[in-house]
């Protein structure tokens, strides 16, 4: 990674926490399509229960977040991951990936699940790269033309 990153957890003790959220709700707007977006209902999101949001900034700047959750004990899910689009192809994507992994794993899940849409290729070429399989696809998941795949990684056991 070119710059100094940093990842961290938003929880309510976060330093500046609205700011943030204010910045991350931009971010999600400008990157996803409304039948894609959590921005309508991010307080909502952020208040679940059993879910939990990453953040990575470098500079003092906001450059990308990941979302993740465990519905149950049987498996967790990656629910978004974005990056900035001037931030990308620098190991971004990859470390906010790697770090809800890890997350995922805290919770003694057996796999983690999560749904991308095909034409999203860079991030299902990371998915993948990261161990990802396709399981099925979705046709009409996020809209009319919208398919989703959901993909899947087993844990290991230990
Ligand atoms: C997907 C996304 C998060 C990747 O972030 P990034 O910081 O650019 O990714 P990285 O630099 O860490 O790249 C890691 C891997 O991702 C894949 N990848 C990233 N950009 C890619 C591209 N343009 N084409 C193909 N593969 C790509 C590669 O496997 C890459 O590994 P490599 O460098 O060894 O080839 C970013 O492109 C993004 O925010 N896209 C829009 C939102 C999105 O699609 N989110 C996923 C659905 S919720």
């Amino acid at each position: 990674m070119a710059n100094a990153a940093i990842i961290a957890e938003l929880n309510r003790n976060t330093e500046n926490r609205a700011k943030l959220i204010e910045e991350i709700v931009k971010l999600e707007r400008k990157i996803f399509p409304k039948h894609e977006s959590y921005a309508a209902f991010f307080d909502n999101e952020l208040k679940r229960k059993n879910a939990g949001l990453l953040y990575l900034h470098a500079d003092g700047e906001l450059v990308g977040y990941v979302m993740y959750s465990w519905p149950s004990s049987l498996y967790a899910s990656i629910t978004k991951l974005a990056v900035k689009e001037q931030w990308r192809k620098q190991g971004h994507g990859e470390a906010l990936l790697k770090a809800a992994i890890q997350k995922c794993k805290t919770r003694k899940v057996s796999r983690i699940m999560l749904h991308v849409d095909p034409s999203r290729a860079p991030a299902v070429s990371l998915y993948k790269k990261h161990g990802f399989q396709v399981d099925r696809l979705i046709e009409g998941y996020y809209s009319l033309e919208r398919h989703a795949y959901v993909m899947y990684l087993e844990l290991d056991s230990n």
